[in-house]
């Protein structure tokens, strides 16, 4: 059963230029304890997904349909005492870039400590650090962000996100603002402390290498829908959706010996309102007559694929 769902989700940006349809009926699954990577262009919506599931999009954006369900309650629905439970004991967050989102003018510990609530101990808080594997915990407790490198302060956003025990952690792009020789080493701990405590992790990622490396499951993203959702090895050793394939010859190490890299032709749509067909149409090789015009729709039971020339299968009993 999910225990992170997006449901058919529309969400729609007011901008100086007109609405900007971030999703157009998104649709995504997250199961308790399953690693799930979601992955597609700059642009296509992954992080308005992970921000729409705690209802922290920003004021100039609108839910315009479907629903969003964490442990199966409407977070839509959800009243303010509700939600800042949510936010705070169930969902954990990490984003890109851990200074920006650290408080600049508190030491760690302080903060460490409103996360965890009470008066924890000094002894609590180092365990909370040593858990991440920070060199040197007690330094740390009294260090300012601004006196960390990058992937310590990522090291402690993850302390942070783990303090309370959340059931799900949205990762977005987590390692992206890192020096390469630290990312592995960190989305390894983030999935490791996750898998040991059973916790759903999201992680949106342009990393398809890391995607392949440690999620169970992979949601392609295109144009503000879920084009292709399936167990992650068989997305990546038999993507079905053209974007998908797409995405997987465009990605660095794709390229055959003494090849160059096949970057996907054209770019991606900017959604301003209800779209008839299959976004991709404009792009695609593939497309016939009725990508235009008609949304694909195809249920399946671990291999979702929203491509008319894809074989349709039926939702199992
Ligand atoms: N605050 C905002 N105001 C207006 N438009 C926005 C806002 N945030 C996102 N958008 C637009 O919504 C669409 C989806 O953006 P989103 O940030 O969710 O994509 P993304 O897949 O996370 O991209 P990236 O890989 O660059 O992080 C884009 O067209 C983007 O320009
Ligand atoms: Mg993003």
């Amino acid at each position: 059963m999910a225990f992170l769902e997006a449901r058919d989700l529309v969400v729609e940006y007011a901008t100086r230029r007109g609405p900007v349809r971030a999703l157009d009926e998104a649709s995504l699954e997250v199961a308790a304890g399953e690693v799930v990577g979601v992955v597609g262009e700059s642009g296509s919506g992954k992080s308005t997904i992970g921000v729409a599931l705690a209802r922290l999009l920003p004021g100039n954006a609108r839910v315009s349909s479907g629903d969003v369900l964490v442990g199966g309650r409407s977070v839509l629905a959800m009243g303010d005492e509700e939600l800042r439970a949510l936010r705070r004991d169930t969902l954990g967050f990490v984003f890109q870039d851990p200074i920006g989102t650290l408080d600049p003018t508190a030491r760690i510990g302080r903060q460490l400590g409103w996360m965890i609530g009470g008066k924890p101990g000094d002894r609590e808080l180092v365990e909370h650090l040593e858990r991440v594997r920070l060199p040197d915990p007690e330094r740390t407790l009294r260090a300012f962000p601004h006196q960390l490198s990058g992937g310590m302060a990522q090291r402690v956003s993850i302390a942070l996100a783990l303090a309370r025990a959340p059931q799900a952690v949205i990762a977005d792009e987590p390692t992206a603002s890192l020096d390469a020789s630290v990312r592995s080493e960190i989305l390894e701990l983030l999935v490791s402390l996750t898998r040991e405590a059973g916790t759903a992790l999201m992680l949106m990622s342009h990393d398809l290498r890391a995607v392949r490396r440690f999620c169970t499951r992979v949601a392609v993203v295109y144009g503000g829908r879920v084009v292709e959702t399936a167990p992650a090895q068989e997305l990546f050793s038999s993507p079905q959706h053209p974007y998908t394939r797409a995405l997987l010859d465009a990605a660095p190490g794709a390229e055959a010996p003494g090849e160059t890299l096949r970057p996907i032709a054209g770019i991606p749509p900017v959604l301003h309102g209800a779209f008839r067909g299959c976004a991709f149409v404009g792009r695609c090789a593939c497309a016939v007559e009725a990508c235009s015009v008609e949304r694909p729709v195809v249920h399946s039971d671990d291999h979702d694929v929203l491509c008319h020339l894809a074989p349709v299968k039926e939702k199992a009993a």
